[in-house]
């Protein structure tokens, strides 16, 4: 059974209720009065979060709506980096810890407030001598380490929009990325450190490099100390920012400056590059990071483990809890390395008190056995968060048992990269949780479950996830591509934004997302699109066609499955090998997370007599499920002998 059914017959008979303890709720940050409050006068509300960040000139209004692009705050001036460090300097917390790293061969760094906001200003003055201004791109390939989030301030320090590259991505989807943004400098590391070995990233930037772009340096920071080979255009990070400044006045921006650009698989092959602007995601990430975390600065030792790489890093690593003065832990490395509880292990060492990461983790955590968490102190854990995939109820109270000790509220935070912040979750204090459930809308944001014609399904039923009102932290648009944000997102149901999701509400109106309706993959909590997939296997000279499905996988959510046709001549006898290679294509083309867990070489691919490959019936066979209604296939023996292949195919595994 797919886990799609199976968490919906989960949901039939879900009953237990978690609220929040007498004594969370009396201290949380949100009361029961801010729905209240948030209802009564949205923008209002709004406004009162963005009054929490500290703007260089106020805004004239609070939102222009003109359908499908919104601007916040309008007229007003702020700085990013202003936000996440200056100010508190300011105000005296200058020697906070900021972040306690932990690099994965076991070196540390507790960097403050103050010692930051100087690496930041050198940085940015760094930026300023290579020639970079307000308005450049600049793209981002690092491993998890300070400078990562040194990097990314000081592009927003000076107003040029960073585009972090997930450093597990390969030279191929760099380089498309470096273009798409048209990138002006570069910045990356020699390496990393993962899985108890140093790996190279320098490497994969000189073959992106050897592509067309406009990129006219390239900076390093030494992680690894590896040999690296250097070109007239590489700088070492350590002797450009080493050697500046430490003063540096920040110059305010406009509120709808562009902030950032991140791309993201939709369901064609070319990734989009969703951008956000400055003042409303800043206002929406800090009030969230407060509201949903009860984050209390002074005490809180904040870790949200997602790299920098993916949207949750940008939120909730560098910009939110940075613009609330939070203490956090960052990590360099695989979780288990060098043994299977070295984030507990992490966790007991610096006391950490808010956890927030990805159902995937939990779920290994799970198969790796209790005794790894039960080994350490988890004592100080006092809130858990999940984000990135729907977490089934048997991880939710598995979190709940084994590594919250029973007392420490989850939330369960629904977003997307689009979004840019968090749309649906409980608020801790307040909120009587059911295990697998997102639960509801935050104050402030609106979101509905509607059937095919826009129509609310009510309660008991499940559809589409729309949100109906515009939102600060929203996407401001595709980058350079006007036409395909409107079509992706606003097209389905005119004029109001699609998320891609399928929600179902319960009877007493609580959402229960039950994964992408589109074609896009959810592994591990990251994106890929099929078709993304599709194209990197075809581009292999062995594949004549392809077709790629995400089929239900007990540990990373979704794993994909991939049905290929060979191309006349192409021995299928040396099978292994070759699927071998293809699988290391796709991790060529794309990166590593978009190996397919599992290829099927095949004849036929069903088809309809339009042409049109019925995924569907693939996926029905990926899951091992009785194929489904085969009827409009041009062929209608196609899916039977599929289904064989795929029986014999498994015998010999
Ligand atoms: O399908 C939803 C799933 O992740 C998608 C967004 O992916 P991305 O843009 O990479 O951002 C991930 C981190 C915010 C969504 O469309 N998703 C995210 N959080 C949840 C979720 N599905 C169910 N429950 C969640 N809490």
């Amino acid at each position: 059974m797919s886990q799609e059914h199976e968490s919906l017959e989960n949901l039939l008979q879900e009953n237990r209720r978690f609220p929040p303890s007498p004594q969370f709720a009396a201290q949380a940050n949100a009361k029961p009065e801010i729905y209240e409050r948030a209802e009564r006068d949205r923008l209002a509300f709004w406004e009162e979060q963005a009054g929490a960040l500290t703007w260089e000139k106020k805004w004239d209004a609070v939102l222009d709506w003109q359908p499908p692009y919104a601007k916040w705050f309008i007229g007003g001036k702020i700085n990013a980096s202003v936000n996440a460090l200056d100010r508190h300097v300011a105000q005296g917390r200058g020697d906070r810890v900021a972040f306690y790293f932990e690099g994965e061969p076991g070196d540390t760094q507790t960097i403050t407030y103050a010692q930051l906001l100087t690496e930041v200003k050198k940085a940015a003055n760094a930026l300023i001598e290579i020639g970079i201004k307000a308005g450049d791109r600049v793209a981002i390939y690092m491993p998890m380490i300070p400078e990562a989030a040194v990097a990314m301030l000081a592009c927003a320090r000076i107003g040029a929009p960073h585009s972090v590259v997930f450093g597990g991505f390969s030279a191929d989807a760099l380089l498309s990325r470096i273009q798409d943004a048209d990138a002006k400098l570069v910045i990356t590391a020699d390496g990393g450190f993962r899985k108890g070995a140093a790996f190279a990233l320098k490497p994969a930037v000189d073959e992106a490099l050897k592509g067309q772009h406009n990129v006219e340096k390239v900076l390093v920071v030494q992680r690894t100390k590896q040999e690296t080979a250097w070109t007239d255009r590489d700088i070492w990070w350590h002797d450009i920012v080493g050697r500046q400044s430490t003063e540096h006045v920040a110059e305010s921006f406009d509120s709808e400056h562009p902030l950032f650009i991140l791309y993201t698989s939709g369901t064609t092959a070319k990734p989009k590059g969703i951008f956000h602007t400055t003042g409303g995601y800043l206002t929406q990430v800090a009030y969230t990071h407060k509201a949903v975390f009860d984050l209390k600065a002074e005490s809180d030792i904040f870790w949200c483990t997602a790299d920098v790489g993916w949207v949750t890093g940008h939120s909730y690593v560098v910009y939110g809890p940075l613009i609330n003065g939070a203490t956090q832990v960052m990590y360099e490395g695989t979780p288990d390395t060098p043994h299977k509880g070295r984030v507990f292990e992490i966790i007991a060492k610096y006391g950490v008190t808010i956890l927030y990461t990805a159902p995937t983790l939990i779920r290994t955590w799970m198969k790796w056995g209790d005794e790894f968490p039960k080994a350490h102190n988890l004592h100080s854990l006092r809130l858990l968060g999940s984000v990135g995939e729907p977490i089934n109820p048997e991880a939710w109270m598995w979190y709940r048992d084994v590594i919250g000790g029973n007392r420490c509220p989850i939330v369960d935070t629904w977003w997307q990269t689009e979004t840019g912040a968090i749309m649906i979750s409980p608020l801790p204090g307040v909120t009587a949780t059911k295990p697998g459930s997102a639960m509801k809308t935050i104050p402030g944001i609106s979101a509905q479950v509607v059937d095919e014609n826009a129509v609310p399904v009510g309660n008991g039923r499940g559809g589409f996830l729309i949100l109906d009102k515009p939102w600060p932290a929203m996407l401001r648009g595709i980058w350079g591509e006007g036409a395909r944000y409107k079509e992706t997102y606003w097209s389905r149901f005119p004029g109001i934004y699609f998320a891609g999701d399928g929600a179902k509400l319960d009877d007493e109106g609580a959402i229960w997302l039950l994964g992408r309706v589109d074609d896009v993959m959810n592994v591990s909590g990251h994106r890929i699109s099929t078709t993304e997939v599709e194209s990197a296997l075809v581009s292999h000279e062995a594949v004549a066609e392809a077709a790629v499905v995400g089929a239900a996988d007990a540990m990373t959510g979704q794993g994909i499955v991939a049905f290929v046709i060979l191309r006349t001549g192409i021995a299928h006898a040396d099978g292994v090998a070759l699927l071998t290679e293809l699988r290391n294509h796709v991790a060529k083309q794309i990166g590593a997370i978009a190996k397919p867990r599992q290829i099927l070489v095949v004849n036929e691919l069903p088809k309809t007599r339009s042409g049109k490959i019925m995924r569907r019936l693939l996926k029905d066979v990926a899951e091992d499920r009785k194929v489904g209604d085969a009827t409009t296939l041009a062929d209608p023996n196609v899916m039977a002998l599929i289904s064989q292949g795929l029986k014999s195919a498994k015998d010999e595994d």
